[in-house]
């Protein structure tokens, strides 16, 4: 399949959610406003990949991912490492609470799948 639909009501804020989307594990992540701050708090001249947080999400509280690392494509682990965000363990890249990259070799942003809002809690993915 080439979309996939996904229920959110079940994720509660804060928690995040893995779903596979062809092939690869998509994270969705409903941020509370402490993580929605920190990604909009970020000075974007320090970004590898200077990207505001409001181009990378259509709605603040959800934030979309591939689940992959861009250094090698190793999955990054949710909520972890020194940015509030994700870590990959492979190689110590850590990203921030928007999935931009801050640390370690990888050299782009965690990539954000084509998505739409079908209502309130549904998305689909792809
Ligand atoms: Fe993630 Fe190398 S694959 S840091």
């Amino acid at each position: 399949l080439s979309t996939l639909e996904v229920d959110l009501s079940g994720i509660e804020p804060g928690s995040v959610m893995t779903v596979k989307w062809q092939g690869k594990p998509v994270f969705i992540w409903h941020r509370t406003n402490k993580y929605i701050k920190l990604a909009n708090s970020v000075d974007l001249a320090a970004l590898r990949d200077p990207q505001t947080d409001g181009e990378r999400v259509k709605k603040p509280e959800w934030l979309v991912l591939v689940g992959v690392c861009t250094h090698l494509g190793c999955i990054p682990l949710p909520k972890a490492g020194e940015f509030d965000g994700f870590f990959c363990p492979c190689h110590g890249s850590h990203y921030d609470s928007s999935g931009r990259v801050r640390k370690g070799p990888a050299p782009l942003n965690l990539a954000v799948p084509p998505y739409e809002f079908l209502d309130e809690n549904k998305l689909l993915i792809g």
